[in-house]
Formats: C-alpha cells, sequence, structure tokens
C-alpha cells in the first residue's frame, strides 16, 4: 500500500479477526484508510474496530459474514452497500473460499487483492 494519505478511501478486509487479516486491517488503517471488517466473530471484530479508530482516527465499520455459505460474498457486499460504503480496495486472501468459480458478486472477478 501507498504511504500517501488514502482520506476518504476505504478497503475491505476479510478474515480480519485474526492472523494476516487483522494485521492487514490495521495497515490499511495506518494508511489512511477507512476499513470495513469482515469475518464470523464479531467480538474480535469490534475490538479491532475500537482500537483502530482509537489509534488511527479512521472509520472501522464490521459486517458479521460466514463466507463459506455461498451466498456469503453476496450478501457482504451488500451490506457494505446498504450501509452507504464505497469501497476503493480490498484484501480477500483469508477467508475466501477458492471454489474455481468467483467468489465476488455478479460481474465481478475473484481477486485476492484489489484496487
Ligand atoms: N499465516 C501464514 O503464515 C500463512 C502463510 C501462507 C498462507 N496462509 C493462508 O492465509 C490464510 C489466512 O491465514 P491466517 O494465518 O491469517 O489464518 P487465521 O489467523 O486462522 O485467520 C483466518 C481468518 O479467516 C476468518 N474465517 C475463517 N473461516 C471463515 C468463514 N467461513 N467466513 C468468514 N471468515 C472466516 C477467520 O475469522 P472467524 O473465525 O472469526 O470467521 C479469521 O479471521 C489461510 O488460508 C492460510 O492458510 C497463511
Amino acid at each position: 500500500m501507498s504511504t500517501d494519505t488514502m482520506d476518504g478511501r476505504t478497503a475491505l478486509v476479510t478474515g480480519a479477526s485474526s492472523g494476516i487479516g487483522r494485521e492487514l486491517s490495521r495497515v490499511a488503517a495506518a494508511d489512511g484508510y477507512d476499513v470495513v471488517i469482515t469475518a464470523r466473530r464479531e467480538e474480535r471484530l469490534q475490538t479491532l474496530a475500537d482500537e483502530i479508530e482509537a489509534e488511527h482516527g479512521v472509520s472501522a465499520t464490521v459486517i458479521t459474514q460466514d463466507l463459506a455459505d455461498p451466498s456469503g460474498p453476496d450478501e457482504l457486499f451488500e451490506a457494505v452497500r446498504n450501509a452507504g460504503i464505497e469501497l476503493h480496495t480490498w484484501s480477500t486472501t483469508p477467508a475466501f473460499p477458492s471454489t474455481g468459480r468467483s467468489s465476488t458478486p455478479s460481474g465481478r472477478r475473484n481477486a485476492t487483492c484489489g484496487e
């Protein structure tokens, strides 16, 4: 990610409740991105969101979603839309199932990381 400020831009990070996803969330926030963080364990996500907002002064939105559910990815992006959030970049390396078909909403290419 760039070291330039990303004020006003939003990054979606899946698998954000632990491991790589949690660290990517912190990196994105440190770069100035607002973040949407998702996984199944809400309490862990909320703790991370509180920490990110306090440390980096960006907005952190928690959306809990089971991405093993076939409808999970579409429900996730619908929740993002319903929250009025426009995504600028996303990291989907952890937690998105690699089933050989697109895991992102119709018309989007599956991606492990994108901008
Ligand atoms: N760590 C490494 O050094 C390394 C190296 C190479 C590759 N990888 C791969 O990178 C991926 C992530 O590694 P990690 O170390 O960050 O793993 P991790 O700490 O176990 O994190 C996995 C994340 O995925 C979420 N997740 C799991 N199943 C989910 C589901 N059905 N729906 C939504 N979220 C789900 C978990 O959150 P919830 O349980 O809260 O849903 C958690 O936030 C893994 O596939 C791993 O094999 C890791």
